[in-house]
């Protein structure tokens, strides 16, 4: 059962923001102690939120008791509206555990009060089903406390790792945190490559997407590293080692994702605020 100090205020009701909310939720966290403050939640949230009986209001309005953890998810490009309302809402026993992209840790010091406790995090939206994996780093300022309870929130949802090195955070973005759409999009093209194949589209991507999910599973429940399984599965001059032998060759799948991956961590400097 999850537990926090205080009220949780969430500042953006979108994707991550209402898929680690509805991780809390599903594991206890009491809706009467969350506010959400989002000036236009998309409807389908919106219904969720009313029907969890979660208060979202608009715009900032003082809350009667000092929140323990108000969660930063909204767009990075909208951050300079949220800065406000952050320092008017945290009070020195909160902090403010920010999952948006690039947004560094020095840009919240610079408009919180001094002293403010920041911890900054990078998960991905399978935290909506309790399989994410988070990356995190908190200030100086974190206590013992504060960031035992950003670790329960982000566990809650799947997987923590704490990093000591701020500049880490672009790399982790562009592997773990944008990540789950290159799976997404690996299925959508071995699908395509199955209709080539001579499949009905129906079932080539039927086909797709129980291989991709079966496989992460396996993975996810195997003790043994990718490259193990992938040998487990690759016999010598069969089918499998056929698709591999192109996949592996110069120009392949791994210089490719090491172009994506870079690709997304310099967006992530772009971003960074
Ligand atoms: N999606 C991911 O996989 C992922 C993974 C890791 C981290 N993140 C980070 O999570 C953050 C949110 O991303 P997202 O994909 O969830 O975006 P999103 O779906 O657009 O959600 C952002 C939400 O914030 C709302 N909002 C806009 N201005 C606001 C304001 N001034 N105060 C409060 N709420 C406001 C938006 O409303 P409108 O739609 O009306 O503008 C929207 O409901 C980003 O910083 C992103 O870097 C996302």
């Amino acid at each position: 059962m999850l537990y926090l100090d205080g009220p949780l205020v969430l500042a953006g009701a979108g994707n991550m923001g209402y898929a680690l909310l509805s991780g809390w939720l599903e594991r206890g966290l009491d809706p009467s102690r969350i506010v959400v403050q989002d000036p236009a939640p998309a409807p389908h949230i919106k219904v969720k939120l009313d029907e969890q009986g979660v208060k979202v209001q608009a715009t900032v309005a003082p809350l009667n008791e000092a929140p323990a953890v108000i969660l930063v998810a909204v767009k990075p490009q909208v951050m300079d509206q949220v800065f406000p309302a952050l320092a008017k809402l945290s009070q020195p026993k909160t902090v403010v555990l920010s999952v948006a992209a690039g947004c560094q840790i020095g840009s919240f010091e610079a408009h919180l009060p001094k002293g403010s406790a920041v911890v900054r995090a990078m998960p991905n939206t399978p935290a909506s089903i309790g399989r994410g994996i988070t990356a995190a780093i908190g200030n100086a300022n974190v206590t013992d406390k504060q960031r035992a309870a950003c670790d329960a929130l982000l566990r809650a949802v799947g997987e923590v790792t704490w990093v000591n090195d701020e500049s880490l955070m672009d790399a982790v973005t562009a592997v773990s945190g944008s990540g789950p759409a290159y799976v997404f999009y690996l299925a959508e093209c071995l699908a395509q490559a199955g209709v080539k194949a001579g499949l009905p589209a129906d079932l080539a991507e039927k086909l797709a997407v129980w291989t991709v999910a079966g496989a992460g599973e396996l993975m996810h429940r195997s003790d043994l590293e990718p490259e193990i399984l992938r040998r487990n599965v690759t016999s010598p001059n069969g089918t499998t080692y056929a698709a591999l032998q192109v996949l592996m060759a110069e120009n392949g799948l791994c210089d490719l994702m090491e172009r994506a991956v870079k690709a997304a961590a310099d967006r992530s400097r772009e971003l960074a605020k």
